[in-house]
């Protein structure tokens, strides 16, 4: 990092561009040791306007060197959301010895004769690790006439068929495209007009293969869809997924049609994928998302930019009662932001006696076990002031668990950014455990080893902060409690 940024509201762990519009993570590849980080990015406006990739590179997923605009819209429209691959054998003959960078991503203009939307696939390579682009001179590869919502294509190499495989937003479902080069791509089938939400329109897919509790025999497929707001309800834009198989044509939905399963129950994770081209020694599945929400992005009340990244997480599949279900939990590279550590000791708190502990700083990682004696609601207030607390409760009876923002401080930009983020949570041997990352402007939550997340921006006016732990009717039991100081990434 070149200089350390200390605006209100600048996320201190998160990635956010130094200036300017951001919103979704695009082209994210990791390839000769760096992690790439493209994104959504207006460079002339904090709000919205003609998207460009921005540019970060990372050696660690937390540390990130911020490099010039790598796409700047053209003759075929501006830049929106995409993937980027390493075609190691060169399948596109855009390469000679070495491998390089290929990204894959939507033109988004308007019919010359109606002026009305035309969104096309298109690629551009590197031969310099992503710092230079070259667009490929045959653009657009993939284009359909019928279609107005065709975009974020997310390529990844198969295997067993040995083609490319790209995975479309289009209209309100997803349709799959196999190709030999990158160039030439051919319909495989489509899924989605009667599975999960389908409460918007569907945007930035992923679909990638994970192991079911670490059993190399046992594998299944993810597809991430992200949903727009339409307006309609309340939560605004969020994040669904399925899980299923998939042979390289077309892939099935294991559960029941109807079902929805949410991929992180705040209201500020979307547009989310995963990097492409982990090392298989590694063999991590990392995804990012957006920490925000179309329902009010354009107007979150930061200064000279808009927009921040979740925490980067590890995704897993496990088996429940309830099926097979995706877990998350932040990379353990972010441990390498601790700084001191305050362990608690084993206590029963009643609800006569809460338990109240300053906090050092308002950046911390706080982890907490808690077993439940014979409690009804179990609270744990994060206060940033005499007036403003982010609350995370957790409901014994409606096995429940919500961060309630809605007196977390500024809110006034709009009348939806008060709310309580609800996720169902059971409790395993009558415990819950928390893990809660506390950033200048961002809250996440990540209960029972990441079965549930819970992601929320949050903007406190002011940031003394300090800990409340306590409990309605009865009392519960602190196993371990740890309040750990995060480091700034700017310093
Ligand atoms: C998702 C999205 C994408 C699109 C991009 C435009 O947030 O709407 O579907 O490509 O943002 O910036």
């Amino acid at each position: 990092m070149t200089q350390k940024l200390t605006e209100k509201y600048r996320p201190q762990f998160h990635f956010s561009p130094e200036e300017k519009w951001m919103n979704d993570p695009n082209g994210m590849v990791y390839f000769e040791e760096e992690y790439h980080l493209f994104y959504q990015y207006h460079p002339s406006g904090t709000i919205w306007g003609p998207m460009h990739w921005g540019h970060a590179v990372s050696k660690d997923l937390i540390h990130w060197e911020h490099l010039p605009v790598a796409l700047h819209p053209d003759e075929h429209g501006t830049i929106f959301s995409g993937s980027a691959v390493v075609d190691w054998n060169n399948t596109t003959g855009f390469f000679d010895d070495e491998p390089g960078l290929v990204a894959i991503f939507t033109h988004h203009d308007t019919y010359p004769e109606t002026d009305t939307v035309r969104q096309r696939q298109s690629l551009a390579y590197s031969h310099d690790k992503g710092r230079t682009w070259i667009k490929y001179e045959g653009n657009p590869v993939l284009s359909d006439p019928s279609m107005t919502d065709y975009r974020d294509p997310k390529v990844f190499w198969h295997q067993p068929t040995s083609k490319w495989i790209m995975i479309l937003a289009t209209g309100q479902c997803v349709t799959l495209y196999t190709s030999p080069n990158l160039i030439d791509w051919e319909f495989a089938s489509q899924f989605g007009d009667h599975d999960g939400s389908h409460a918007g329109f569907w945007e930035c897919p992923d679909l990638f293969p994970l192991q079911v509790d670490q059993d190399p025999s046992n594998q299944k497929w993810v597809m991430i869809v992200s949903i727009g707001d339409t307006g309609e309800f309340s939560e605004g834009s969020r994040t669904q997924y399925f899980i299923g198989d998939f042979d390289g044509t077309t892939f099935k939905n294991d559960n029941d049609a109807k079902n929805v399963l949410w991929l992180d129950y705040g209201r500020d994770n979307y547009a989310g994928v995963s990097w492409s081209d982990i090392p298989e020694s590694d063999g991590r599945r990392i995804y990012l998302g957006w920490m925000s929400n179309w329902r009010y992005a354009n107007h979150v009340p930061t200064t000279d930019w808009r927009g921040a990244m979740t925490l980067p997480r590890e995704l897993n599949l496990v088996s429940t009662t309830n099926g097979i279900r995706l877990i998350q939990k932040p990379v353990t590279e972010v441990n390498s932001l601790r700084e001191n550590g305050f362990h608690h000791d084993e206590e029963v708190i009643v609800n006569t006696h809460p338990l109240s502990i300053t906090l050092d700083d308002a950046l911390q990682e706080i982890n907490i076990e808690v077993e439940n004696i014979d409690s009804s609601v179990i609270d744990c207030v994060i206060k940033h002031s005499n007036t403003e607390e982010t609350l995370i409760r957790y409901d014994t009876e409606k096995e429940e668990l919500t961060v309630d923002r809605t007196n977390s401080g500024e809110h006034s930009f709009s009348s939806s950014f008060q709310a309580i983020q609800h996720a169902p949570l059971s409790m395993v041997h009558n415990r819950i455990k928390l893990q809660v990352f506390l950033d200048t402007s961002s809250i996440e939550v990540f209960a029972n080893d990441g079965i549930a997340a819970i992601t929320s921006l949050i903007f406190p006016t002011e940031g003394s902060e300090k800990l409340e732990l306590s409990s309605q009717r009865g009392s519960v039991k602190i196993h371990s409690l740890q309040l750990t100081k995060l480091t700034s990434i700017w310093v």
